[in-house]
């Protein structure tokens, strides 16, 4: 293969960037021709693609968010759509792909491989919810800028000595609030995942406060069908300390890529472009324990995530 093209897809993640430049220079030492699409599909229907160099990825590496742009791409979630950029490839020669993103990114790489387009996808999203890897790139990340903004709350918490729930990303999936909740010692951890009894939380945060603690920390997943306001004036009412609800939003998706995601990243990227090269059929990329691993594109996405059940029970006996 000798020209291949990058796109980043769907929400951003801090670690995209190094996932970018991973790629191009890795195809570029391979003698190959490397194009950037930009805005992910919504780009490559339109021909936003430009050709890279090894400079056009200098000193991003460090930075949040992704220099290609991202959409999520209505367009393209057409058969005609699809038809339209697989069209747009063959006009600039691309040969091969590597999709950064996450679930929804790469059932269009799978689209795109039915139109015989080889797509190599490199999982990119904070929300950790891909089954066939242990983790995804800017996970680790968004779990580190959740456990900074759990320190800033605690010291206001203890201060005013009230209960703070702090609702945190990941659509379906609880892994960020599971993980944040664990490392960064949350009196409750909620997660999609477990059903939550409200009681059970309102005898924790109780206990919490007849021991003396002067603050209770709850993490919840967003997935959690349940207001976090109207939630957090349920448990005022009920253990009669005041209680706010935090909301800190997109902020978990930008900041400097933690070192593990930038490594991560690396590793997966340049994967992708090597087997883009020894022309293998197109795969997911992930990591199993400490493995780089590359599974066939529509089995990958068939393997069910399993929650860390061993570790929401550890949270709890900690807590
Ligand atoms: O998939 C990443 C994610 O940040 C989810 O955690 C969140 O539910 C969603 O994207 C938010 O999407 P948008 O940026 O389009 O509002």
């Amino acid at each position: 293969m000798k020209r291949i093209g990058i796109l980043t897809s769907g929400g951003d993640a801090p670690g995209m960037n190094a996932a970018v430049r991973a790629a191009v220079r890795k195809g570029l030492s391979m003698e190959m021709e490397v194009y950037g699409i930009e805005r992910g599909y919504e780009g490559l229907l339109d021909g936003d693609i430009k050709k890279m160099e090894w400079k056009s990825v200098g000193d991003i590496l460090q930075r949040g968010g992704t220099i290609l742009r991202t959409a999520r791409s209505e367009r393209f979630m057409t058969a005609e759509g699809q038809d339209h950029a697989a069209k747009m490839l063959e006009t600039f020669g691309i040969e091969g792909l590597v999709v950064i993103g996450g679930d929804g990114s790469f059932r269009g790489g799978l689209d795109l491989d039915k139109r015989g387009i080889k797509v190599m996808g490199v999982p990119g999203t904070i929300d950790n919810d891909l089954g066939y890897t242990d983790y995804t790139i800017g996970f680790d990340t968004a779990v580190n800028t959740v456990l900074s903004l759990i320190s800033n709350i605690r010291d206001t918490a203890s201060a005013h000595e009230r209960t703070t729930i702090i609702e945190v990303m990941g659509r379906h999936c609880g892994d960020i609030a599971l993980h944040a909740g664990l490392a960064g010692g949350a009196d409750v951890i909620m997660v999609p995942e477990i059903e939550v009894d409200l009681n059970k939380v309102c005898r924790k945060v109780l206990r919490g406060q007849q021991s003396g603690k002067l603050h209770s920390i709850i993490i919840k997943a967003e997935g959690v069908q349940m207001n976090s306001i109207e939630l957090a004036s349920e448990i005022e009412e009920r253990t009669g300390r005041e209680a706010r609800a935090v909301v800190p939003g997109h902020i978990q998706r930008g900041g400097t890529p933690s070192g593990r995601d930038r490594i991560l990243a690396s590793l997966m990227a340049t994967k992708a472009v090597q087997l883009l090269y020894d022309d293998e059929e197109s795969k997911a990329i992930g990591i199993v324990g400490d493995e780089i691993v590359s599974y066939a594109f529509e089995e990958a996405l068939k393997i069910k995530r399993e929650f860390g059940n061993d570790i929401f029970e550890l949270a709890e006996i900690l807590s």
